[in-house]
């Protein structure tokens, strides 16, 4: 129906799921970031990022519920996040999103708002 939305359309939480956990098993291996990431076990930010996905499409509002509002660029002040960690990060995330299977379009979709969120979550440019 034309009221589905976006969480919805591609798949609701499995997809979510499988997109942030291969995006965590490249991060895993990524010497870029591997180091920025503070604790030794990745699940807990793997299902951050994932509640965090889901409610910013229109999924359920877990994340909220548990972590209060996102601000997202204030979470990201105690990492410095130059050109070189944004690209690894959206190299880590095209990984994950490419093998997602999506429709062509909800894959653009989604794309184009990660890049755009990468930006701006930049703190340095050294
Ligand atoms: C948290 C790095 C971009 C969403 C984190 C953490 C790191 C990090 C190191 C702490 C891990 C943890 O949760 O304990 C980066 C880097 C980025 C980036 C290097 C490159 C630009 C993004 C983008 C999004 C995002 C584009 C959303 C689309 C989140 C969320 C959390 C988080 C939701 C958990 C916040 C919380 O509730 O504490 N990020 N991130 N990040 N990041 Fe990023």
């Amino acid at each position: 129906p034309d009221t589905e939305n976006f969480y919805q359309a591609v798949g609701g939480e499995e997809t979510f799921r499988r997109v942030v956990a291969r995006f965590y098993e490249e991060v895993s291996r990524d010497e870029v970031l591997r180091p920025l990431y503070p604790e030794e076990d990745l699940g807990p930010a793997e299902e951050r990022l994932r509640l965090f996905l889901m409610q910013y499409w229109g999924g359920p509002h877990t994340y909220s519920e548990r972590r209060g509002h996102p601000r997202l660029r204030m979470r990201h002040v105690p990492f410095s996040i130059g050109p070189i960690e944004r690209d690894a990060w959206l190299r880590c995330m095209r990984t994950a999103v490419d093998e997602a299977g999506l429709a062509e379009h909800h894959r653009r979709q989604l794309w184009a708002y990660l890049e755009m969120a990468a930006n701006s979550l930049m703190n340095s440019w050294t």
